[in-house]
């Protein structure tokens, strides 16, 4: 679905549907009857208008992820809850400044977020360049994993696997279980992948062909990077050319050590083995003629701007009390989610420094809602490019920095943890910019 004169309208309407996963008739949660939903594509200043009904038998909301547009009333308010049955008309406008990339929508209704994305609802927005980036074909992939009980509904997951982050069976790319890609040698492909997994980090690599790594997240690098592999927390987007060189290749997502929910409920462990998740077959002889691809607009740079605050952010887990002192915490700042409780004021203007420090076993991705953040600082060392992201990863036991210049919206939203057990846990805090 494409805007055009600026506009794009879509009604949007979630429900339990009997689809058919990997040769079975299940039951799911889907979008407009699909896994994923409709892929949206819109352009800078545009827009995007979505009627959502909910028809699921629970609260649920509609969540614009990564996209940079107001916090507030009708647009992109994850405070908003529309209850089962009813409606709620959403109204995104983008700035006519915002960046190109890959993004996605899903529901956002805190304590329901995991158990309705695993179920199936997501979807993908494009916003579209605004220069031609040569390529012959466009596929968006939306990686996803489920796992179905005997009678063909989604399973439900245990208390351990809230602990370390639910991972599902099957993964799936575009609700398919290892669809057969194909294209002729000498094509260029524009790959836009998300990674939808509730939990699951994603470790891409499609060996035998060229990958290209444009962006992640919002956004591009001011040059494009052949890669070798990429790696995707939950949230995170990758913006990626392929060129196809004759053979067949498998996309594969290796095996990725995400630390362990240690000795705490018997120690859950979280590396998952390696996933294959399509093939891509290229038949026909290899050509070499390519258009270079351009270099982009150089992307701002927060590393010399002037730092008006600095704050910290600590990512723990524990043992909470409960009944048998069997509840899990998941806590930033030593705090969990209280959606009377402002965590983090911050002024409207402001270039903020964050100090991310991960004290448990697990890795948490941290996700901020509206502004992006430019890393900093990781694994010890600066990094010497200006690489912004919306999802940051934070590993276990280790520090993250990143800047976030808090311009063009003020208002209350939202920063937490991908693994979307821990934000349903509570690892979220409020913000506010005014
Ligand atoms: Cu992808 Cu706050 O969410
Ligand atoms: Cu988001
Ligand atoms: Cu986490």
């Amino acid at each position: 679905l494409r805007s055009s004169n600026g506009v794009l309208t879509v009604a949007l309407e979630s429900s339990s549907q009997q689809v058919s996963i990997a040769g079975r008739d299940v039951r799911a949660l889907s979008y407009n009857g699909g896994v994923p939903g409709p892929t949206l594509r819109v352009r800078a200043g545009d827009i995007l208008n979505v009627s959502l009904r909910n028809g699921l038998t629970d609260p649920s909301n509609l969540h614009v992820h990564g996209l940079h547009v107001s916090p507030e009333n009708n647009s992109d308010n994850m405070f908003v809850t529309v209850d089962a049955g009813d409606s709620f008309d959403y109204r995104y406008e983008l700035p006519t400044n915002h960046p190109p990339g890959v993004y996605w929508y899903h529901p956002h209704h805190h304590g329901l977020v995991a158990d309705q994305v695993f179920g199936g609802l997501y979807g993908a927005i494009i916003v579209e360049d605004a220069e031609e980036i040569p390529a012959t074909r466009e596929r968006v992939l939306v990686i996803s994993d489920m796992t179905f009980d005997s009678s063909g509904t989604i399973s439900a997951a245990t208390e351990m696997e809230k602990m370390s982050g639910r991972e599902g069976e099957l993964v799936l790319v575009n609700g398919q279980l290892v669809p057969d890609l194909s294209a002729s040698p000498g094509e260029r492909e524009r790959w836009r992948v998300i990674n939808a997994c509730t939990s699951r980090y994603l470790r891409l690599r499609l060996d035998g062909q060229q990958l290209t790594l444009l962006g992640i997240d919002s956004g591009r690098f001011e040059s494009a990077r052949d890669v070798d592999e990429v790696v995707l927390a939950p949230g995170n987007r990758a913006d990626l050319l392929v060129t196809a060189r004759a053979g067949t290749s498998t996309l594969r997502a290796l095996r990725y050590d995400r630390g362990a929910s240690g000795g705490m409920m018997g120690g859950g462990t979280t590396s998952s083995a390696d996933v294959v998740l399509a093939t891509f077959a290229v038949a026909g002889a290899d050509t070499d003629e390519f258009t270079a691809v351009p270099d982009q607009l150089a992307p701002r740079d927060l590393r010399s701007a002037a730092v008006t605050a600095r704050r910290e952010l600590v990512f723990a887990m524990g043992m909470g009390g409960g009944m048998g002192g069997s509840m899990m915490s998941a806590t930033i700042n030593d705090r969990t989610f209280d959606a009377t409780h402002v965590d983090t004021t911050v002024q409207f203007g402001s270039v903020e420094e964050w100090t991310l420090t991960n004290t448990s076993t697990l890795d948490h991705p941290l996700h901020l809602h509206v502004w992006p953040m430019q890393i900093i600082e990781q694994d010890r060392q600066s990094v010497e490019s200006a690489i912004w992201q919306d999802v940051v990863n934070i590993p276990a036991r280790s520090m993250v920095r990143v800047r976030i210049a808090f311009d063009d919206f003020s208002g209350r939203t939202v920063y937490h943890c991908h693994i979307l057990d821990h934000e349903d846990a509570g690892m979220m805090g409020i913000i506010t910019a005014r």
